[in-house]
């Protein structure tokens, strides 16, 4: 799985990729990522990315030309082209299960007020949104696909499989959790403890325990 992500803010994209279960997934070979600047599509000595809105209205709005020429270059044939867009389809477990068989995903970052409206209309196969608020760009929703959709993949995150058990095409388990110490005294009176059950060593009573809180995530 190879994710390419284009940008005006490759920087971003530094810490993101050279920490944790994300570097360590790119080091194991499970995924790549590769970052693109958007200007270096340009071809001006400006290196501009942005316009003024045909029809009038205040803010700028993004080029068609620089991210066609961005997705060209970068585009094989079993690509798939995905716009963040706060207008897109939501982005959800199952459609992070769906990416996971991707073999090459390319990422657009609109910023700005907006994107050339032909980006969607001719280059994009997908409009993605993260969820119903209007972000600064698409850099944090490439961060959220490639985090989510990365530590689905096999070999990504942990030992082989061990996500598998928690997922199936009805979504992702979640359960609460708990870890030593047994009891913990945030000031004297108080006590927070872990479920008796969890203790117990009682391996049915446990699952028992942790199916009837078990949340899927869709
Ligand atoms: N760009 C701005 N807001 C966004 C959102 N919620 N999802 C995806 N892209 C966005």
């Amino acid at each position: 799985m190879h994710f390419h992500i284009i940008t005006i803010f490759p920087s971003f994209f530094d810490p993101f990729l050279s920490e944790g279960l994300i570097k360590k997934g790119i080091d194991k070979g499970a995924f790549s990522v590769s970052v693109h600047d958007l200007r270096d599509f340009t071809d001006d000595v400006h290196r501009t990315v942005d316009d003024r809105p045909f029809g009038g209205g205040s803010g700028m709005v993004m080029k068609v030309e620089p991210i066609y020429r961005a997705v060209e270059s970068l585009r094989r044939e079993n690509s798939k082209v995905i716009l963040f867009t706060p207008r897109g389809r939501r982005f959800t477990q199952k459609k992070a299960l769906e990416m996971s068989k991707e073999s090459d995903i390319i990422m657009i970052c609109g910023r700005y007020e907006g994107i050339d409206a032909r980006v969607e209309e001719h280059i994009a196969d997908e409009k993605i949104s993260i969820g119903s608020y209007v972000l600064m760009g698409g850099e944090v929703p490439a961060m959220a696909v490639v985090e989510t959709v990365s530590r689905i993949l096999p070999g990504a995150v942990g030992k082989d499989g061990f996500l598998e058990n928690r997922m199936n095409e009805e979504g992702f388990a979640e359960y609460k959790q708990y870890t030593r110490p047994e009891v913990f005294s945030p000031c004297e009176g108080v006590e927070w403890k872990v479920p008796k059950t969890l203790l117990s060593g009682d391996h049915k009573k446990v699952s028992q325990w942790k199916n009837k809180r078990k949340r899927i995530i869709k």
